[in-house]
């Protein structure tokens, strides 16, 4: 029975099989057991030559079952590390991912157009005072093109006594930017401005980039050529026609708004061609001029030796003209899905 025993264990392949043989061996009612039973009636000595066969024979089965076990499960284990393996050469799953904001994205554009023509980046703060935003660009306190801005005041006065308000405009920068690094100049100033105004075109905040040039002997043509460079630059084609118009503002003499001629393509505005065309169209896209002698004063520079240009455009405007998203509140929403539809999002 033992050789029998031994057999059928070397010859079992499931853990379960050698469970069933231990039963019918070691188990209370196995055949092991039961000779280790009948020891209780030998005489001492039977019980001094068979006692030891019978415990060897439970030793030997009792390791038998012992083995096969450890080897029947080392064999599954291998067979699950082989059907389970990774395969580290497999691509990641695809996660979503974030993406630059259309703003972001022609700021950047804009900052790397204009650092080819030789304009560095300046800044200034969103919390400005009524001297920066208003007096000091040719707006005293009684100017009413200050009306024209739906002005966000704070309650209190700055530690200068100046009425404290969001900024308007990224104008203020343009006399920072004198006061602090003098002449000559070539800045670019883009940031968040406010207006207390709201519609489909128009959010309490957006954003603009101010252009300012000063140096000896600068003309309108200067100012000309940079916008068409950059127009060029920044619709990425060759044949954007510009409109310049005479226009109105405090701080520019004289002082220009510029058009951008458009095409009618399947139904849609195309920026590019002459906006005379059939079909066609002017878009404004931004404000502009020749700094005005007494903003160049308020730089604390002298008009009589210095001369420049500046420009102001909406970046929020120039995204859409570019991307063709047409609700501007919707760049503010931070939905994701609105941003994927343009290819923005994730
Ligand atoms: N600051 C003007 C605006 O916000 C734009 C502008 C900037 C016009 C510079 C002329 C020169 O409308």
């Amino acid at each position: 029975q033992q050789a029998e025993t031994l057999g059928a264990i070397a010859a079992a392949t499931t853990l379960e099989a050698v469970e069933a043989i231990r039963v019918s061996a070691l188990g209370k009612q196995g055949w092991v057991s039961a000779l280790l039973k009948t020891m209780g009636q030998m005489s001492p000595d039977e019980r001094q030559v068979k006692g030891p066969q019978i415990h060897s024979l439970r030793e030997a089965v009792t390791t038998a079952l012992a083995d096969r076990k450890a080897a029947l499960e080392s064999a599954a284990l291998e067979a699950r590390l082989a059907a389970e393996a990774v395969d580290l050469s497999l691509p990641a799953p695809e996660a979503p991912r974030g993406s630059v904001h259309p703003v972001s994205q022609v700021m950047d554009e804009l900052a790397e157009i204009f650092a080819d023509m030789g304009f560095a980046v300046a800044s200034g703060p969103e919390i400005e005072d009524d001297w920066h935003n208003f007096t000091a660009l040719n707006m005293p306190e009684t100017h009413p093109a200050r009306a024209m801005h739906d002005t966000f005041y704070f309650p209190d006065k700055d530690a200068e006594g100046r009425d404290m308000l969001l900024r308007t405009h990224t104008s203020p920068v343009q006399i920072r930017a004198m006061l602090k690094q003098g002449a000559p100049l070539r800045i670019i100033a883009p940031g968040r401005v406010y207006r207390s105004d709201s519609d489909a075109t128009h959010t309490p905040m957006f954003h603009q980039i101010e252009g300012l040039v000063i140096d000896k002997g600068i003309h309108l043509g200067h100012l000309k050529w940079t916008l068409e460079t950059f127009l060029k630059a920044f619709f990425e084609r060759d044949d954007i026609v510009l409109r310049l118009r005479p226009s109105y503002f405090p701080f520019t003499e004289p002082s220009v708004e510029v058009d951008v001629g458009y095409t009618l393509v399947n139904g849609k505005r195309v920026v590019g061609g002459s906006g005379d065309a059939p079909g066609g169209g002017w878009m404004e896209v931004l404000g502009s001029g020749m700094v005005n002698r007494k903003v160049i004063e308020f730089g604390g520079l002298d008009p009589d030796e210095w001369q420049g240009f500046a420009f102001g455009t909406g970046v929020d405007r120039l995204a859409m003209l570019k991307y063709g998203l047409d609700d501007l509140r919707a760049f503010f929403d931070g939905d994701a899905r609105w941003l994927g539809h343009y290819g923005f999002g994730a």
